[in-house]
């Protein structure tokens, strides 16, 4: 099968972009719905027509982006998913009941949604319309937990490829932990989404409007601040999960290449809390406060969930498949060993030097190398002469350190994060020869 490079950006990136940006929204439209379900019932037990009215126009404002976002998801995300074949077929197959009802329930969702909204103000049956919401956002949680299974099976499949059963891929080790760390923000983004919109329609609303805009401010606002300084929980069990899981893996986060994500997710996440209970203790004074927080809170979120997709490289699913789609071989001791090394000097000692050109200028030779190393895909990871990836070291610099039998291990038996060289051995004679052809 040809593998398409996706042009600028690489797969991987156009991949993570296209996600962040859709889970934001996806966020804002589960968690705004249940707000909008809760504030009705609020409203409708308290009396309170401000509640209502939030209620009302939050779901408003959801009808239209759900839409939009529901383009961007099905499009875009289920095309590039055509980006990682051998992956998405696979986790199909893995997930396909499960994919099922998330599907079902999307549209449960979108079917709920629309109807509370649209009979608003026809219905005289106040229960049965919050009964509405409450379909509508039971709808929303649903499906949220149903493709984090997925999601979290991704980075901690735990016993799935040892006993393939769907429950074991399903309940997988972090999905509980993960599940709540995802739950949270959708209610602190959409309160902050709130928030934000209160915060510049109240300094040019009317007087009577400018009262509820106040009151929005405050509502908004207390659900991000006591949300915000509830997430850090979850985000550490998150973490300890996965440290109990696969230390490896947290390894990763807290000190391999996606340090640098994952420290500014914290230190924003830091500025996010610190707002927030100034925000509180100053009795929802300091609203300029909180709208920074709340800023610095949407910026963690995206190199939050950046950092949870780089955990896992190089593997689309941690431990069993790798990026390029290639599954990580069972360990057989007895039959790669012994013939590598037997083979090794047999044949690269007569059979190579006769047959490439007797002197190689340094372009040429750096040629040969690129060509083997693009053929094999050994650049969407490494670069060679500034040319590739970042994910491994810079090849131009580190092949010279390494004599060829030192690659043919390596290649063999490389770090967890690179993939091995599944060739015959003469096959893998041939490729070392050309990535050091002098
Ligand atoms: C999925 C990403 C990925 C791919 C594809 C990949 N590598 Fe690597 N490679 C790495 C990473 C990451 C390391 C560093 C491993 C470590 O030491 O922790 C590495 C290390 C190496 C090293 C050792 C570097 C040193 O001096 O420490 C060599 C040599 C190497 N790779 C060659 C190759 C070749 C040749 C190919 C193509 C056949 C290839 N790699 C494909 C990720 C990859």
């Amino acid at each position: 099968m040809p593998h398409i490079n996706f042009p600028f950006l690489g797969n991987s990136l156009v991949m993570a972009l296209v996600i962040v940006v859709h889970v934001f929204f996806a966020f804002v439209a589960v968690g705004g719905t249940c707000l909008a379900f809760a504030s009705e019932w609020i409203g409708y037990s308290k009396n309170s027509a401000f509640h209502d009215r939030f209620a009302k126009g939050y779901i408003k404002f959801l009808s239209d982006m759900m839409k939009m976002n529901g383009v961007l998801g099905v499009t875009f995300v289920v095309l590039l998913i055509g980006l990682f074949p051998e992956f998405a077929t696979r986790l199909y197959n893995i997930f396909f009941w499960p994919l099922i009802l998330e599907a079902a329930l999307f549209m449960l969702m979108m079917a709920a949604t629309a109807a509370y909204g649209n009979t608003w103000e026809s219905t005289s049956n106040k229960a049965g319309h919050i009964f509405i919401g409450a379909v509508a956002a039971f709808a929303a949680v649903a499906a949220t937990l149903v493709i984090n299974a997925a999601w979290s099976f991704m980075l901690t499949p735990g016993t799935y490829f040892q006993d393939p059963r769907l429950l074991n891929a399903v309940f997988n080790p972090s999905f509980i932990a993960s599940s709540t760390h995802v739950l949270l923000p959708c209610f602190i983004n959409s309160a902050m989404f709130g928030y934000i919109y209160a915060f510049f329609k109240q300094r040019k609303a009317a007087a009577d409007d400018a009262a509820y805009y106040s009151w929005m401010l405050d509502y908004c606002g207390t659900i991000f601040a006591v949300g915000i300084l509830l997430q850090p929980l979850s985000g550490l069990s998150y973490l300890f999960t996965l440290k109990a899981v696969n230390v490896l893996i947290f390894d990763t986060i807290v000190k391999g290449v996606i340090v640098k994500f994952f420290w500014t997710m914290v230190s924003l996440a830091t500025v996010a809390v610190s707002c927030s209970a100034v925000y509180l203790l100053s009795h929802k004074k300091k609203r300029k406060v909180l709208l920074a927080g709340g800023i610095a809170a949407l910026t963690a979120f995206s190199f939050g969930a950046y950092t949870r997709e780089r955990a896992r490289k190089p593997f689309v699913i941690y431990g069993s498949m790798y990026m390029t789609g290639a599954l990580v071989a069972a360990p057989k001791p007895a039959v790669e060993t012994p013939p590598a090394p037997a083979a090794a000097p047999a044949k690269t000692a007569p059979a190579k030097p006769a047959a490439k050109p007797a002197a190689l200028t340094p372009a040429a030779a750096r040629h040969i190398t690129e060509e083997a190393l693009e053929a094999h895909g050994c650049l969407a990871c490494h670069s060679y002469y500034g040319d590739g990836g970042t994910f491994g070291p810079a090849l131009d610099a580190h092949l010279p350190h390494h004599t060829k039998a030192d690659l043919k291990r390596i290649l063999r038996k490389p770090a967890e994060t690179m993939p091995p060289f599944d060739g015959t051995d003469a096959e893998l004679d041939e490729f070392v020869n050309r990535l050091k052809p002098e």
